[in-house]
């Protein structure tokens, strides 16, 4: 039970307008709890209703810790932007959030009491008081985003205005520039409009706006899948490097699972609107255990090393007003075994890294025999040794 609200976590309460009913303060936890911006629990959404309603995610529950880079991977329409929308309560009909918990926790009042606000009791009001100053999100759509009858600086006016009335119109002026800057942006850009800038620029733009009140959490679906490879790599790096820089939480949804290897530092995998597989990255790419995550990871060029041939995931992800029994893998799984088409596999610990994996093969059945492919070592991959390099170049 939440202990009840402290005279200092009401004064943080209180700039952001937010009411008792979906505010608490607890005493911090110590260890890694103490650190979780996001907790989601048992979160699921629908599209629909009654009898024609189909189960976009299902009972999906994560966490995000400060600074921490939390991949989401998955091909289309396994449910990745569903989930983020419904996290975010920005699902629009028919999507209804069908059960769960999402807490978002703001920070700690004088007393080391953590503030949350419970993110689907929320009223529209105090929702748009925390998107932006807490939580802000580059939709998978964000290119689009900019208003084409504005220049870029109006954008940035909005924003500030509204969140931080304090300020002096130079004052949003020079924060607007800082942020363009943080981007790799010159100040000409604020005064163009957007169809003046390339798809790049547009896309760091919408980078810079989720910044510009140092949310704690910066939700970015798909940033860079319509830009070149190139500019994708150079916007990767420098996302990497703002995080590295302020601490901000990102969640980075990608369908390309081998460009998250290099980004996150723990990586979920989703099928059919559950998770099947969460490790952090290294373990992930090193030693897959999900059949699911392998075909992933064999789906996409190696990060290093010779040229190999793709092999690619047979099949289409099933139809979500028609799923399968048992495991939602098993038509297209090539370790598929009686179990798996009745029972569906539940998401357990699997090993001492954190990992949890939902497929028979690792419930630790006797007479299973897990095949070497999904039963690797754990190494430390390239991946890793580019992040420790990004921040050790930050910390010189
Ligand atoms: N407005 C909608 N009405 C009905 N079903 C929807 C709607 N939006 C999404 N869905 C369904 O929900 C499922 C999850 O869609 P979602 O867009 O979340 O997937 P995704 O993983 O983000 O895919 P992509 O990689 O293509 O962006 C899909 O089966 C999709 O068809
Ligand atoms: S539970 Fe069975 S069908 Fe599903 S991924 Fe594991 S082995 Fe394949
Ligand atoms: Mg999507």
């Amino acid at each position: 039970m939440s202990d009840p609200v402290t005279t200092d976590s009401l004064e943080l309460q209180d700039q952001l307008h937010l009411s008792d009913a979906v505010v608490s303060a607890q005493p911090t936890e110590k260890g890694p709890a103490s650190d979780l911006v996001l907790e989601v629990k048992n979160l699921s959404v629908d599209y629909g209703w009654g009898e024609n309603a189909v189960r976009a995610v299902n009972a999906v529950s994560l966490d995000v810790h400060r600074s921490q880079i939390l991949g989401i991977a998955g091909e289309s329409g396994s449910g990745k932007s569903t989930l983020v929308y419904g996290l975010t309560r920005l699902l629009r009909a028919p999507g209804v959030i069908a059960g769960g918990d999402v807490k978002l926790n703001l920070g700690k009042d004088t007393e080391g009491n953590q503030i949350s606000i419970d993110i689907l009791k929320a009223s529209e009001s105090e929702l748009r008081k925390v998107r932006w100053s807490q939580v802000s999100i580059v939709l998978q759509s964000a290119l689009s985003a900019l208003n084409p009858v504005l220049r870029i600086s109006k954008e940035f006016e909005e924003i500030l205005k509204s969140h931080r009335s304090d300020m002096k119109k130079h004052e949003r002026r020079a924060r607007a520039v800082e942020l363009l800057g943080m981007v790799g942006l010159e100040e000409d850009r604020l005064d163009r409009f957007p169809h003046e800038l390339s798809g790049g620029q547009r896309q760091r733009i919408m980078i810079a706006l989720a910044l510009a009140l140092d949310p704690q959490l910066v939700i970015m679906d798909e940033p860079t899948t319509a830009l070149d490879v190139v500019t994708q790599r150079e916007i990767i790096n420098e996302l990497a490097d703002l995080r590295a820089r302020f601490g901000f939480a990102m969640i980075f949804i990608t369908h390309d699972l081998s460009l998250l290897v290099e980004l996150a530092d723990e990586i979920c995998v989703m099928y059919a609107g559950v998770i099947v597989e969460r490790a952090p990255a290294d373990a992930l790419y090193s030693a897959p255990r999900h059949p699911y995550t392998l075909g992933l990871l064999n789906s996409a060029p190696p990060l290093h090393g010779e040229r190999v041939e793709l092999e690619g995931i047979p099949g289409s992800p099933p139809d979500l007003a028609d799923m399968p029994t048992g495991c939602s893998f098993h038509a297209r799984c090539p370790y598929k075994m009686e179990r798996c088409v009745t029972e569906v596999p539940p998401l357990l610990a699997s090993d001492s890294t954190g990992r949890v994996v939902a497929c028979w093969l690792h419930s630790g059945d006797l007479g299973v025999t897990v095949p070497e492919e999904l039963g690797r070592t754990v190494s430390i991959t390239p991946a890793s040794k580019i992040r420790a390099a990004t921040n050790s170049k930050e910390a010189s």
